[in-house]
């Protein structure tokens, strides 16, 4: 399925917007916390600290997590089935060929997509309220 057909097949949500709000903030210091590695094979040198996942009993479940890319990570186009939102914390987030600082809040309506890098690294916090649907 090619984007643009997966798109209309969640068009039930006309009226969402993406939405980019640039917070004032410096990086942030996080605690002394373990990442391990996410999705290997389909997102290159992500680590992922789970803050909750309630896909594990519901497969259209909500999750958040706190997300590391190391420099040259990159994580393919997929699909939103539902919101996402992402809050920069550190480093330099890289979606859809836009770059994203500390404070950066994004917002990702349903029907929408993104592929995401980051060339120098970054933390991120991420929340989504439906798992996405891989693209690619
Ligand atoms: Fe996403």
């Amino acid at each position: 399925m090619d984007t643009l057909k997966a798109m209309e097949r969640f068009s039930d949500h006309p009226e969402a917007k993406d939405k980019i709000l640039k917070l004032v903030m410096s990086n942030v210091e996080l605690p002394d916390i373990e990442f391990e590695q996410m999705e290997p094979g389909l997102r290159n040198n992500v680590f992922i600290h789970i803050l909750f996942d309630n896909k594990k009993d519901n497969p259209t479940g909500s999750d958040a997590a706190l997300i590391k890319y190391l420099p040259g990570a990159f994580v393919p186009l997929h699909l939103h089935r539902g919101y996402e939102m992402v809050l920069v914390l550190q480093g330099e987030y890289i979606e859809n060929g836009e770059i994203n600082t500390p404070g950066s809040l994004i917002i990702r309506a349903p029907g929408t997509t993104h592929s995401m890098r980051s060339n120098t690294g970054c933390v991120i916090l991420a929340m989504r309220d439906i798992p996405v649907k891989q693209l690619t």
